[in-house]
């Protein structure tokens, strides 16, 4: 039994929890997924697995994303990214939606299936579907020889290592990096980019795990924070544009390790009835970063204090708009608007992370959920 706590704690790297050191982990997660794919002296992108097949990619009429959970969040970071980038029409499916509802598949359709775990029962299904009306399926796997990473025609790998807490962190943050480096891939190839901008894009994705690290400097910050909000029954996160999938991303995360209720909003949403739910038990986790709509963001935010909403704002570093108007404040560095992503889920996770851990929850092994849902 003590070798078994021992060997545990070897296995944690001196963290409480692998969610915890997996949080930590992402600045080399991201980087080792980036590395040997990505040469940005030269402003070279290479992988097999879309180098392949590149006519295919680059002519399709439409790229389709298929997955669950934290995976079908990158999807809809994935359709900011690649609508804005490459210009090519993005529709992004639960998996469990798309197999069984006889979606129309074109033969020029490109799907994306992404998975961490590679085994998750309903995204194989959409998966063959896809095969079967002819579509070329190209899937975004962290697990090597996993079943669907051997379904899918062609594929990538993002290298974040073994993820053991069920609530996935930095498989979401890797597939972000993936996705973000096929769709700057196609876009200098299409042209729908100029050159000049994927030199820069590639600088800053290099610049990331720099960011990353700063955006984990907040950890005791965000402790407290957890501290005084742990109690609360329902938690609202806001978020536009590339910064909505995060919104729902952070609340989902609350939800499987904490228990608590939460939902993600488009911030502009709030006033078609859900601002409605506001009151001095509610915090709202608004993302409101400089880049993506910040002004209208702002309004949100006041619009919440008036009807006496407890703010915790995601702002960039130095922000002082937000800092007077909200209860809380998390910075992040400042990036391109579509790496944003990549820091304000930070503090999401870390925010959840805590909340958990002081309600003594069972925070790698959440009640009633399984790390690969391999049912349907
Ligand atoms: C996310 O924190 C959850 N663990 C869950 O939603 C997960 O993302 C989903 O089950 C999909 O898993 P996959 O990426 O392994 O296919």
């Amino acid at each position: 039994q003590e070798l078994q706590i021992n060997l545990e704690q070897i296995e944690k790297g001196g963290y409480d929890h692998f969610m915890l050191k997996e949080i930590y982990e992402q600045p080399n997660a991201i980087s080792d997924t980036y590395r040997g794919r990505m040469r940005v002296a030269e402003g070279i992108i290479k992988m097999a697995g879309i180098d392949d097949n590149l006519a295919k990619l680059l002519n399709a009429k439409r790229i389709l994303i298929i997955a669950c959970g934290t995976s079908w969040h990158a999807g809809l970071v994935a359709e900011y990214i690649f609508e804005e980038l490459v210009r090519i029409p993005v529709e992004v499916e639960y998996a469990s939606e798309f197999r069984y509802r006889n979606p129309v598949i074109h033969q020029d359709d490109v799907v994306i299936a992404i998975s961490q775990s590679g085994e998750t029962a309903d995204t194989m299904a959409a998966i063959k579907l896809a095969k079967e009306r002819g579509a070329f399926v190209f899937g975004v796997c962290n697990v090597v020889g996993s079943s669907i990473s051997r379904e899918t025609h062609a594929g990538a790998y993002t290298h974040a290592g073994p993820e053991i807490g069920v609530a996935s962190t930095k498989a979401f943050t890797t597939q972000i990096t993936v996705l973000s480096l096929i769709a700057l891939k196609l876009a200098e190839r299409k042209g729908t980019i100029s050159n000049s901008d994927f030199h820069y894009y590639l600088q800053e994705l290099e610049r990331i795990p720099e960011k990353v690290k700063l955006a984990l400097e907040s950890n005791e910050h965000i402790k407290l924070i957890a501290d005084t909000y742990k109690d609360a029954k329902n938690f609202l996160y806001l978020g536009r544009g590339y910064n909505f999938p995060v919104a729902l991303e952070g609340a989902l995360k609350l939800k499987e390790i904490s228990y608590i209720h939460a939902e993600g909003y488009p911030a502009a949403e709030m006033k078609h009835g859900p601002i409605a739910l506001i009151d001095e038990q509610m915090p709202v986790v608004v993302i409101a970063t400089k880049k993506g709509h910040y002004d209208k963001v702002v309004s949100n935010i006041q619009e919440i204090k008036s009807r006496k909403g407890k703010i915790i704002g995601i702002v960039t570093e130095g922000d002082e708009t937000v800092k007077g108007l909200a209860d809380h404040v998390i910075e992040i560095p400042e990036t391109i608007e579509f790496l944003t992503p990549l820091l304000t889920t930070i503090p999401l996770q870390l925010l959840s992370y805590h909340i958990a851990v002081m309600l003594d929850k069972n925070v790698d092994q959440p009640r009633n959920l399984a790390k690969s849902v391999t049912v349907e």
